[in-house]
Parts: C-alpha cells; structure tokens; sequence
C-alpha cells in the first residue's frame, strides 16, 4: 500500500493554478468512496471546491457526498473570532481603567497585515488536533506555495515571538515585585502566553508526524512548476515536514496526433525524465490532461480512480 495512503491528514500544495483543488477534491472523494470518514479543508481564499463540487461549502462542516465533508475557511470571519478571543482574553487580565485602550489597541492591529494568516494557521491547527476522532483522513488545499510555506513555518515565527513576550513578562514583573512576593502568584498573562506557546507546540508536532501527516506536491510537467516545486521540496524537508508524493498533473496523452502536440510531447519528454531524476526519492504519480476542465462529480471520480489505482506511480511513457 501506497504510504500516501496511510497518512491522516494529507496537504496538496505547488505553484498556482497547477491543479491542487483539483487533486486535494480527486483524492478526498477517493477515499471517501473506500468507506473513509473524509474532511476536505480549503484554506485559499480563492475557495473553488464548491465549483469543483458543484455543491455549495460554507464555514462549517458539511456534508458533500456520502463520506465526505466540507469546509472552506473563511479568513474574515476567522480573523474576527481571534480578535474577539483576544479581546475577550484581555478583558479577564486587566483593569477596567487600562482595558479600553487595551482594547483600542488590538482593533488597531487587527487590521495589520498578518491577522487573516494567524487566524487561518489558528483554525487548521485546530481542525488538525481536535477533529482526528471524527475523521479519518483531513485533507488541506492550500494556496500557492508561498502563502503555505509561511503558514507552515508560522508555529516557529510566533513561538520566539511569545517566548520574547513572556521574558518581558518576567522582566517586568521582577521589577514590580519585591523579593518575597516573586513567583509565588502564577501570573494570568504568563499563564496565557504558556498556553498559546503549548497549542502552537501541539500543531508544530503534528505537522512534522512523519507517520500521521503528508504534503502533496501538485506540479505540471513544465520548467517553472519543476524549478519551484524542487525548492518546495527542499524547504519542507528543512522545516522537517513529509513529502509524500509528488503528484504530476495535466501530462499529454500518448495517443495524440499532429505536429504541434507530437513537438510538445516530445518537449513534455524532457520534463518527464527530468522529474523522474530530480525527484527519485518520492513517490510519484501521474494525472492526464483531460479534453476539458475538470468540474462536476462524473470528472473529479475519473481522477479519483486514476490516484487510487495501485499502479499510478508507473504509467504515461
Ligand atoms: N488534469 C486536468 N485536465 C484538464 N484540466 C485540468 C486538470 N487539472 C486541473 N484542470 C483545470 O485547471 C484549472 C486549475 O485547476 P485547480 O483550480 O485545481 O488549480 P489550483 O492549483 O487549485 O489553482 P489555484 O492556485 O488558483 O488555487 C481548473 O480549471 C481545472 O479544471
Ligand atoms: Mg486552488
């Protein structure tokens, strides 16, 4: 069995407009149609799975197809809950007299660039750690790799950044306190800066559970997809995450006739020998161009019976 198979919770990722909705839906309604309790996540605010799907998705979970649920992520909405939370989580620390301008304070950064990323970060984690009971396999569609990659390293960026927090805390604290009274009081603020830092910790390990979780690379078999798709690999490996599979997307049929489709095949040959070198050490799998764009069930189940054959990493030349 395919190790992709075994993985729980599964992200599709690459270059955009390469095909990651496309196989992140083939793929959950795949294992949906085995009997598998599926989530299926889109985090791209360019959310096109109710297209895929023709059926609509929202912001909570809901039922796509037997075996299947869905939810796009709505970073608006998402980032409002996390500044309401915040607010809500200042309002038990502080006095009334400094809370209104606490308060003035997190709206004004509430619209700094960033918020809608941590939101979103702060939703998949929790998706990723508190519905694996109900289900057997998540899967993310992501956006274009660079806005993953952020979201990837992000439990890292905000770990120094609250570690940084908490020694201010410290610091302060040891100036307001004398002697005797240092450390005998848990400090609230300290306390919730613990916590945030054990959560992001949570979905850090989860990430990097080589066993549980996987990314998919999506890439077209061209230079630009391969170059990027190449460092992406790389840089998933440094942050210590699994490469799964590299998924090869839109290749030429064989059967083709003329001269302009045999010279791009032939130009399609070069790509194909060189994803096969420059990623021979994942296992691949190969999606054919289709004769139209891929929406609708009947399309997607003709995808997802090419991913679930056991024999996909082998064909197309
Ligand atoms: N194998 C295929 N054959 C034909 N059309 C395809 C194939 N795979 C994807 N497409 C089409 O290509 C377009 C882009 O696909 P998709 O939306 O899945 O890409 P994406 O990587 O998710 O894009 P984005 O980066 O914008 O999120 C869609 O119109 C889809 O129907
Ligand atoms: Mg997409």
């Amino acid at each position: 069995m395919r190790d992709l198979f075994k993985k729980r919770i599964l992200f599709f990722g690459g270059k955009g407009g390469v095909g990651k909705t496309t196989c992140a839906s083939a793929m959950a309604l795949a294992r949906a149609k085995e009997g598998k309790r599926v989530l299926l996540v889109s985090t791209d605010p360019a959310h096109s799975t109710s297209d895929i799907f023709e059926k609509p998705f929202s912001r909570e979970e809901r039922e796509i197809y037997p075996g299947l649920t869905g939810i796009e992520i709505d970073a608006d909405f998402e980032a409002r809950r996390y500044i309401d939370g915040v607010k809500e989580q200042i309002a038990k620390l502080f006095s009334s007299s400094i809370l209104k301008e606490a308060e003035r304070q997190i709206e004004l950064a509430s619209t700094m660039p960033g918020v809608e990323e941590v939101a979103l970060f702060d939703r998949m984690g929790e998706l990723m750690v508190t519905h694996m009971d109900s289900y057997d396999l998540v899967v993310f569609d992501t956006a274009p790799t660079g806005h993953t990659m952020r979201l990837l390293r992000m439990p890292e960026l905000m770990a120094s950044w609250i570690e940084a927090l908490s020694r201010r805390r410290r610091n302060l604290m040891k100036f307001g306190q004398n002697i005797e009274q240092a450390g005998s009081e848990p400090d609230p603020i300290l306390a919730t800066l613990e916590r945030r830092k054990e959560k992001l910790e949570g979905v850090r390990a989860r990430l990097m559970q080589h066993n549980f979780t996987g990314f998919v690379l999506v890439l077209v078999p061209e230079r630009l997809p391969i170059e990027e798709s190449a460092r992406t690999a790389e840089s998933l490996r440094d942050a210590n995450v699994n490469v799964c599979g590299i998924l090869v997307n839109r290749v030429l049929p064989d059967d083709l006739e003329g001269d302009f489709y045999l010279a791009r095949r032939r130009q399609e040959q070069t790509y194909r020998e060189e994803i096969r070198r420059r990623f021979a050490g994942y296992p691949l799998m190969w999606i054919p161009q289709f004769e139209t764009d891929v929406y609708g069930l009947k399309n997607l189940e003709r995808i997802s019976e090419m991913l679930a054959r056991p024999d996909n990493s082998a064909p197309l030349g």
